[in-house]
């Protein structure tokens, strides 16, 4: 492997990604097609910008010609772009259907024309759905409950037909919840330790009895370089942690290291569909991976990072604001109007 596609490098999984593997492997070239909706940050890759082994293109993963073009000179590739958070499927999953599936689409057909000797889908354990008990393993039925995890689970249904039809040699991987720097202030950890920074409450939805299987996004890039180069073509590998806890035990964690106090817990209303558990069973994904973070460690060095990075996640918070006022003066409730 000399030059890979990553597609969705510019967000939080896909830019780590980038970063460890140009740093392990000093002959890589890496070409990032994202299309910087607004998960997408540039500054997530500033300190490896200017390395000559890496071009960034701008694009959208359903624009044939703009993949066709990014994928030029590539003999990998490694698709993590998607629309990724499940409050916003719900209430409008077009989008998640356009990048989550066609775009997994376009990407297989691209790689199919060129030959290309591994493709690398970035999946999800939402896809299997929720379990109280015990492990799904990677022949269990998929059973997903959002209008994000349905579109995942029709992406790498896709992807893995282009492994029986055309030969395509594709690989899955089903990761569990990652957590750790340069993950974008809407997901449950850096939502909660940004808001607690200024001070402000978290919104625990539901009872907060919720369980996820936490793996920190610096365990997760070497599992997926491991998967990448190892795993076997044509085969799905399940990719957890076995650090499983409760949001609300999360929440308290995130509290204490930061020093605040439990009446900043607002508890607010379920998500619809809440997935109550996601728990795999991770033997097939050994190959030689050892995670070297529990639970607790991830999570110091990802309060670390958050404190000691504010201007980043402050700027995306702006925005954030900056958006919600002109909605709030521009888009009036049908009742006010
Ligand atoms: P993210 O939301 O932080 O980043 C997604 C990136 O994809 C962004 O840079 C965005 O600009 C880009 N993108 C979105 N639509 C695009 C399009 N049409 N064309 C090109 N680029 C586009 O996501 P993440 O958390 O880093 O997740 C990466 C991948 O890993 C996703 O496929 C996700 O489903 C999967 N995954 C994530 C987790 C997790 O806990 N974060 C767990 C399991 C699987
Ligand atoms: P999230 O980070 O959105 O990931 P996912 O839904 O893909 O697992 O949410 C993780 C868990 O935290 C999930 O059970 C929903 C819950 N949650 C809250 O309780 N409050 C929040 O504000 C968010 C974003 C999530």
């Amino acid at each position: 492997m000399n030059h890979i596609l990553v597609t969705g490098g510019a967000g939080f999984i896909g830019s780590n990604f980038v970063r460890h593997m140009l740093k392990k492997y000093p002959h890589l070239k890496i070409t990032n097609l994202d299309a910087l909706t607004y998960a997408g940050n540039l500054d997530n890759l500033k300190d490896i910008e200017k390395d000559p082994r890496y071009r960034f293109v701008q694009g959208d993963i359903c624009d044939e010609k703009i993949v066709a073009e990014a994928m030029d000179g590539c003999d990998a590739v490694v698709n993590f772009a998607a629309e990724t958070h499940v409050d916003r499927s719900i209430h409008a999953g077009d989008l998640f259907v356009m990048t989550n599936v066609k775009g997994v689409y376009v990407l297989c057909e691209e790689a199919r024309r060129r030959k290309v000797q591994r493709f690398l889908h970035i999946s999800t354990d939402e896809v299997y759905g929720s379990r109280l008990e015990g492990y799904f393993k990677e022949t269990d039925p998929l059973s997903p409950s959002s209008p994000y995890s349905s579109a995942k689970a029709g992406g790498e249904l896709l992807a893995r037909s282009y492994f029986v039809t055309y030969d395509l040699p594709v690989l899955i991987t089903r990761s569990s919840n990652n957590f750790g720097p340069f993950q974008y202030p809407e997901k449950l950890v850096p939502l909660f330790v940004t808001n607690l920074i200024e001070n402000k409450s978290v919104p625990v939805y539901g009872d907060g009895k919720q369980v996820r299987d936490w793996l920190f996004v610096e365990d997760q890039c070497e599992g997926l370089d491991l998967v990448l180069h190892k795993g076997e073509l044509g085969e799905i590998y399940n990719c957890g942690s076995h650090n499983e806890e409760f949001n609300i035990d999360v929440t308290m964690a995130i509290l204490k290291l930061l020093g605040k106090g439990t009446d900043l817990i607002t508890y607010v209303q379920d998500r619809p569909g809440h997935d109550r558990r996601y728990a795999v069973d991770t033997d097939k994904f050994k190959l030689g991976w050892v995670k070297k973070h529990n639970f607790q460690q991830g999570l110091e060095k990802t309060v670390k990072w958050y404190v000691e990075n504010e201007q980043w996640w402050r700027a995306i918070k702006q925005k954030q604001a900056d958006y919600k006022a002109w909605m709030d003066k521009h888009y009036k409730p049908l009742e006010a109007k």
